[in-house]
């Protein structure tokens, strides 16, 4: 089947198998291997992607599912200047996800972060919650997302 979806903000079309998952076609169609394949079972988060501004696993997606959506994956986020805070803010921490948890982590703290610019433990807990690594103590997450939350706050309130 042919399917016409928005991937980090061009329009493509791809034909597919109407199953064959989107971690595979970003990977393999698209060329697009910062996003990871781990479980293939929804379950470690190394997949993940935003969909319609959403986090979703990739590896869960079949393309008949994508018809008319948009895609956002760790490479195309990192051409924003909300990757670079979130980044530094890790760095800053001391906080380094390796390779399979970093574009899903990354994507949690900027979805975490459009919906609470100050979140509660709790919340960032949860908001984290998908990616299933258990590497990070639990203090220096806390301060790698509120570093985050405090670049990003800093450099949008200076455009205004
Ligand atoms: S590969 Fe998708 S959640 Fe693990
Ligand atoms: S498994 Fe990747 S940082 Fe824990």
């Amino acid at each position: 089947m042919t399917v016409a979806f928005m991937l980090n903000g061009r329009s493509v079309t791809v034909n597919v198998e109407p199953e064959r998952r989107l971690v595979d076609i970003l990977r393999e169609d698209f060329e697009l291997t910062r996003t990871k394949a781990g479980c293939y079972a929804g379950d470690c988060g190394a997949c993940t992607v935003l969909l319609n501004g959403a986090l979703a696993v990739s590896c869960m997606l079949p393309a008949f599912a994508l018809r008319g959506a948009s895609v956002l994956t760790i490479d195309g986020f990192s051409r924003t200047r909300d990757y670079g805070d979130i980044l530094r803010s890790f760095n800053e921490a001391g906080y380094a996800p390796c390779g399979y948890c970093a574009q899903g982590r990354i994507l949690s703290v900027h979805v975490l972060l459009e919906k609470h610019a100050e979140p509660s433990e709790e919340q960032i807990l949860s908001g984290l919650a998908g990616i299933g690594c258990q590497c990070a103590d639990y203090s220096t997450l806390l301060r790698a997302v509120s570093l985050a939350a405090s670049a990003r706050k800093s450099r949008r309130r200076a455009r205004r």
